[in-house]
């Protein structure tokens, strides 16, 4: 098994993201650092540990992290992922509290186990950059940190050009990316070859009453409801689950090294992704760290993997 931390902000997608990393042998989930994100730190908090209810795993720690970004103020998504970020679902308010501080945990749960552990991201990385910068070298100290966040050539998703996690707090994710950790990143563009289709979740779903079967449903009412009208079709995309994915089976996507940054200041910009393709360099010096970039995906051997861990 391979200990993991995963460092989230649900969010729908990040709560799919969960609920396959508790249902999946290879991981040994170690813990829960919360950032504000999707929803402000309280709620995202309080929606973790109620989907670790949902399925009776009271035993995996939730700590706190960052209430905004290292600059600025915090931004979310309610639109999409509906007023308490769970879309249409209600689960009962969560009987466990907080464990402690995310950025302590962070740091303590790399040390114990040296070089072993995957930090899976899929909220803004401010927690991330404060444990680097609390503890500086932590990062690389991890095995892998796998990130969902940034977006490379195509459109992005919460302005012209930036996705929504690296948007939400550009100094941290500049800083994470240029931390010489071991990245695999999962830009938008890998994300959005994953398309899960409501009518197959609905099959999936179909002759099940029970409660995590009821949640699923509910919990994606409300991003389908907003991506079919986005798309056109009825359906969603899987941004964070993909990220528990590559931990679990690195293959699931073809990765590109690059050299990337973080702009962190930019007026309509900040958020995007610098990509250094320049075939030479006067000075002998692309920008940034060279990051594992995830390009294409298995689309339908991640679907499987998705929907059977899942729904187990
Ligand atoms: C990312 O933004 C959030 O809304 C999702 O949870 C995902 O982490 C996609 O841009
Ligand atoms: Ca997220």
């Amino acid at each position: 098994m391979r200990p993991v931390i995963l460092d989230i902000d649900p969010g729908v997608d990040d709560a799919l993201a969960l609920l396959m990393a508790v249902h999946s042998p290879e991981l040994e989930i170690i813990g829960l650092t919360t950032t504000s994100g999707n929803m402000p730190l309280d709620q995202t908090t309080e929606n973790a540990l109620k989907v670790l209810e949902l399925v009776g795993r009271t035993d995996i720690p939730v700590c706190m992290g960052a209430a905004r970004p290292l600059v600025g103020e915090a931004r979310h998504a309610y639109e999409v992922h509906g007023a308490e970020g769970l879309g249409a679902a209600e689960l009962p308010d969560p009987e466990a509290m907080p464990a402690g501080d995310a950025i302590d945990f962070l740091i303590e749960g790399i040390e114990a186990r040296l070089g072993e552990v995957i930090v899976v991201a899929t909220g803004p990385l401010t927690n991330l950059a404060m444990a680097e910068a609390k503890r500086p070298g932590i990062l690389s100290q991890c095995r892998r940190l796998v990130i969902m966040g940034g977006v490379l050539h195509e459109p992005g998703n919460i302005s012209p050009h930036t996705e929504f996690n690296f948007h939400a707090d550009p100094h941290a994710a500049r800083q994470v990316i240029n931390s010489g950790a071991n990245i695999a990143l999962i830009p938008l563009e890998a994300a959005r070859q994953l398309w899960l289709d409501q009518d197959l979740l609905e099959a999936r779903l179909a002759g099940r009453t029970d409660a995590l079967a009821r949640f699923c449903a509910a919990a994606t009412q409300t991003v389908m409801a907003f991506e079919t009208q986005l798309y056109g079709r009825r359906g969603m995309h899987l941004h964070d689950p993909l990220a528990v994915g590559l931990s679990i089976f690195p293959a699931l996507c073809e990765v590109k090294p690059m050299f990337i940054d973080v702009e962190p200041e930019g007026q309509l910009t900040s958020g995007q992704l610098v990509v250094d393709r320049r075939p030479f360099v006067i000075d002998d010096h692309l920008v940034g760290r060279q990051v594992e970039c995830a390009v294409k995906v298995n689309v339908p051997g991640f679907l499987e993997l998705f929907l059977d861990r899942l729904l187990q």
